[in-house]
């Protein structure tokens, strides 16, 4: 039994939409636990999760192409209840004797639908309201025993149920906060429709994370590669709360991070939390490794290496650790399409250890989303600044100096760095953006610093807004915003005479500049 299994389940069957990991968010906010499985994921092993609901996501597919996404029919019969969204109603119509055709005008974006309030999914919601559509199928007649509930102009079959078996269908997106009514008609299908109570809570997930990782380590001893992110903080938090001081933090101290990032994580987790935290100063070791080395992709492999030597050679020396401990989190697990837990030799944020080196994972963000990460490190006592933070590459500031990466190099670009944080975060708008960094391009360019020529370096500010870091736009950040960054940069760095913005969009370029 694991801290999942203690709790009421609804399960999200997958066919591919873009909102499907949405629809788990919303969920999880109305304190219902859910998984999302792969849409052709056997009846039996459904059942054996003795789930209260199930949802059929949304998905691009046409009902009827050739080789569109179908569950098995029998999850109509297993007797909780469903809730088909978009293309999961379009496939419950068809696969219960209804009918989806191609609809004359497809629907995008919020359009106005007229509820029927003696639904049980509608009750108590206004007869019309604005609901978010993305579709150019169409439910064209409900199956037998089904009415309909809803209704647009170019949709007349918005939503359909059948209430005495419990199951209902929505051409809209009630996880999408564009639909303004549809968190209450996802709490109208979990609390009404499959009696939820809604006990999955944040206190509640750590009181069972803590009781499943004491059994799992027993009187054992685990490691955990600390790098003062917010999952491998929030990770290591937790499992020290569970098994105390036979947890060891291994933080490689680079060289390339943040300015001040070395003493802020020492002071967190040694001096605040109390754990045993090795902190390794290996910054000659990387310099020398990155000493004339300007192609981006060998700077990479060279910081990656470097890395995985250093915690390699900790590792060793503390021999016979057989746990690691690993910030993995829920998206990361859907994309593998495994939610099995593995032992491995390797793993990718500590990047392919070397063969000698085998440990059992411990990964007790596996099922948690970041919001939800982020609540947890609360919920933990984390100082707000660290668990507010904005992703960090792992290579750090090495792929945000083009050229050779040098101490000096690095120093101007940690102050350059710290000034765009402390000018974004006293904005307000650090916490809006996904990323906000400064980058060190290597030019050189003549200005005028009272009244001498100076010759002196660029700096690069970017700032994107970014669901997920697989796409991403410029931030459109207000000009005084952006005065006085360049403003504080260019005053309190003598290296620097010009800032520049980076007005360019994921694709075609990327978020780091290596
Ligand atoms: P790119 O530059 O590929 O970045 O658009 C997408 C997101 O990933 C982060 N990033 C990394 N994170 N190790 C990491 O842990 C890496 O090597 C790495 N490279 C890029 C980047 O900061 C952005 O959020």
């Amino acid at each position: 039994m694991n801290s999942t299994t203690r709790h009421e389940l609804l399960l999200i069957l997958d066919f591919g939409g873009q909102y499907t990991q949405l629809i788990a968010r919303r969920v999880r906010e109305l304190h219902v636990f859910c998984e999302i499985m792969p849409f052709d994921t056997p009846l039996e092993k459904l059942t054996a999760r003795n789930p209260k609901a199930i949802i059929l996501s949304g998905g691009p597919a046409s009902v009827y192409a050739a080789f569109a996404p179908v569950c098995d029919t029998a999850v109509f019969e297993v007797g909780v209840p469903v809730l088909g969204i978009c293309y999961g109603a379009q496939l419950m119509a068809r696969l219960l004797g209804g009918s989806v055709e191609h609809a004359p005008a497809g629907e995008f974006g919020k359009t106005t639908v007229k509820l029927d309030e003696t639904s049980s999914l509608f009750r108590g919601l206004p007869a019309e309201t604005s609901c978010w559509m993305s579709h150019t199928d169409r439910i064209g007649m409900v199956p037998p025993g089904f009415r309909t509930t809803a209704s647009t102009p170019a949709c007349p079959i918005a939503a359909m149920e059948n209430p005495d078996r419990r199951q209902y269908g929505v051409q809209f997106h009630p996880e999408v906060v564009h639909t303004s009514v549809g968190r209450d008609i996802l709490q109208h299908f979990l609390f009404d429709a499959a009696g939820c109570s809604g006990d999955w809570t944040m206190s509640g997930f750590v009181d069972d994370a803590i009781q499943d990782i004491r059994s799992r380590v027993g009187h054992e001893r685990a490691l955990c590669a600390l790098s003062g992110g917010v999952d491998s903080s929030v990770a290591a938090t937790l499992v020290h709360r569970a098994i105390g001081d036979r947890l060891t933090c291994v933080f490689v101290d680079t060289g390339l991070l943040r300015a001040g990032e070395g003493d802020r994580v020492e002071s967190v987790f040694h001096c605040r939390f109390d754990m045993p935290l090795v902190r390794m100063d290996a910054s000659t070791r990387f310099f020398a490794s990155l000493k004339g080395v300007t192609e981006p992709e060998k700077k990479r492999k060279a910081i990656g290496a470097a890395f995985i030597d250093c915690f390699a050679e900790q590792a060793r020396a503390m021999q016979g650790i057989p746990f690691l401990v690993q910030g993995t989190l829920y998206p990361d697990v859907i994309e593998s399409g495994s939610s099995v837990a593995s032992t491995i030799k390797s793993h990718h944020n500590v990047g392919g250890l070397p063969a000698d080196l085998s440990f059992s994972l411990i990964e007790p963000l596996r099922l948690l989303f970041k919001d939800e990460v982020r609540d947890l490190g609360r919920a933990l006592g984390l100082p707000e600044e660290l668990v507010d933070r904005q992703p960090f590459p792992g290579p750090g500031l090495g792929i945000r100096i083009l050229g050779e990466v040098t101490p000096e190099n690095v120093d101007i670009l940690q102050r350059a760095d710290a000034i765009v944080e402390r000018v974004m975060r006293a904005s307000g708008w650090y916490m809006k953006v996904w990323q906000s960094f400064a980058v060190l391009p290597g030019i050189r360019t003549v200005g005028v610093k009272g009244d001498e020529r100076t010759y002196a370096h660029t700096i690069a500010l970017r700032v994107v807004e970014s669901s997920d870091g697989m796409t991403a736009d410029w931030v459109r950040l207000p000009a005084d915003v952006l005065e006085e960054i360049s403003h504080a940069i260019t005053s309190e760095l003598p290296e620097v005479n010009r800032v520049v913005y980076d007005i360019t969009s994921k694709p075609p370029s990327t978020i780091e500049w290596e």
